[in-house]
């Protein structure tokens, strides 16, 4: 078991009271399969898992948990689990196959299905519109460095809401837009594998306004006032070389304030547009858009994993490169590839991740004060581990201690925010169930349900007795 790293941080029966929404989350390419089915279009993933040699072992998200027809008991996995909500994607090319035009009445009778489902089980439905499954018809007219993505993501959020907007508690406009923009178009890890800075940035600019008019677009069509939101992957960044803090601003400038200073504050910050300058002039932000983006959110989406550490290299020695992505040549760093990312301190997870709860802690405080009456929530956090499965009398059994701990540590750091008094509703554990983790196939698996691929069995890891013990009790179970 990998439970060493800070000795604190590993706290039993801590309290969270009733309002604080525990639950887990999940994305749709990641579990629903059926990628032909009632008129569902191709994504940029279907296209780019199909292209030999960008995913491990060739793995596609053409069947993936086969969600999309075992919907129904997966909900009743849920509710066993007496999870309070349960945060997953639409779709887009479900909805609208090509990207733009009328609603895929199908498409949208899954939806709903799920959403009546998951409040018929008394479990909150958190809606992420975009989780990257991007309709591969907008991706060859340039995808999200063509403006009009940015108009045809607010139409299909308006398809969307007019569907199910009386019932959807919680809206999120985009996932981890850092990964569509920068390993999507930067360094190509992701689809639709381009590997141009000059893309990234625009992706990124696109990206903001895609999420500023569906806002706009979900609080017109929306009945039931419904809370809207966006989910960052926030870099929580170290360092302590000489050269470090320049290394810390541009990382942040690229990873954080791209993102939250034009959503939030209405600007891009000028630190962010010097850095780049090399690469591009930003002329792809005309006037209005950074009105168009500044929209109030009622709460703020935190995806935590890990952390980096940086330095300026010194262009000579070998360039260190660990920011924790898997490297398939591109920079997702556009203007800034003279960063170093160095290896950090273990404990890791399968992903190489280093486990840092402290890190958890110290961005929801920085988000506080950067952001003083902003609510937060966390929309996803937890660990893969290579889980294995043993026969028991009661049946299998998946101890994964390692997961037990890595949320225990993490929740921990969550009840210490809370403490100093950070606004922070809730924490959507990641995933509900093993799934397709995008470059690496089903290689990693970070469910708190075991499945068996071949058989789509599935089976309740340790971790999910934990989860389901401490959602009964709002305490975390004692050590
Ligand atoms: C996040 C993604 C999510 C999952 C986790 C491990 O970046 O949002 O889909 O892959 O990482």
């Amino acid at each position: 078991m990998v439970t060493t790293g800070s000795p604190d941080y590993r706290d039993g029966g801590l309290e969270f009271g009733p309002d604080f929404v525990i639950g887990s989350a999940t994305a749709s390419y990641q579990i629903e399969g059926a990628a032909r089915e009632d008129g569902r279009g191709p994504s940029i993933w279907d296209t780019f898992s199909h292209t030999p040699g960008r995913v491990w072992n060739g793995d596609t998200g053409d069947v993936a948990d086969d969600h999309y027809h075992r919907w129904e008991s997966d909900l009743d996995l849920m509710a066993d689990l007496g999870l309070q909500s349960y945060r997953f994607s639409i779709a887009w090319p479900r909805i609208q196959a090509t990207g733009s035009g009328a609603a895929n009445p199908r498409g949208i009778e899954f939806y709903s299905r799920l959403v009546d489902g998951l409040l018929a089980r008394g479990i909150r439905p958190i809606a992420t519109l975009y989780h990257w499954d991007l309709p591969q018809a907008l991706e060859d007219r340039g995808g999200w460095t063509d403006r009009d993505t940015a108009y045809r993501f607010a139409e299909y959020a308006s398809r969307v809401t007019e569907a199910l907007g009386d019932r959807v508690h919680t809206w999120t406009t985009l996932n981890e837009p850092w990964c569509s923009a920068y390993l999507g178009y930067g360094s190509g890890a992701h689809a639709p594998g381009r590997t141009d800075g000059a893309a990234a940035l625009t992706a990124v600019h696109h990206l903001n306004l895609a999420h500023g008019l569906a806002v706009q677009e979900v609080r017109r069509a929306a009945s039931n006032d419904p809370d809207l939101s966006v989910t960052h992957n926030f870099h929580v960044i170290r360092g302590d070389d000489d050269t470090s803090p320049e290394a810390k601003r541009r990382i942040d400038a690229l990873a954080n304030r791209a993102f939250i200073h034009p959503m939030l504050r209405g600007e891009y910050p000028a630190d962010l547009l010097e850095d780049t300058a090399g690469v591009t002039d930003w002329s792809f932000v005309r006037d209005g858009d950074l009105a168009e983006i500044n929209q109030p959110l009622d709460v703020l989406g935190v995806n935590y994993y890990s952390t980096v550490t940086v330095r300026m290299w010194d262009g000579a020695s070998p360039r260190e490169n660990n920011d924790g992505h898997k490297d398939v040549g591109g920079s997702p760093w556009p203007g800034s590839t003279d960063v170093e990312f160095l290896p950090q301190a273990g404990p890791y997870t399968e992903m190489g991740w280093n486990i840092a709860p402290d890190g958890l802690e110290e961005l929801l405080l920085s988000l506080r004060d950067q952001f003083p009456d902003q609510p937060l929530m966390i929309t996803e956090n937890g660990a893969a581990f290579p889980d294995k499965v043993r026969m028991t009398e009661s049946g299998p059994r998946v101890h994964d201690a390692d997961r037990i701990d890595y949320l225990n540590r993490h929740f921990t750091a969550a009840h210490r925010a809370l403490a100093q008094g950070v606004n922070l509703r809730g924490y959507q554990v990641w995933s509900l169930m093993d799934n397709f983790e995008w470059g690496y196939g089903y290689s990693k698996r970070f469910g708190i349900i075991r499945v068996d691929y071949e058989t789509q069995e599935r089976i309740l890891k340790d971790s999910a007795y934990w989860l389901q013990e401490l959602i009964a009790t709002r305490r975390t179970p004692e050590l």
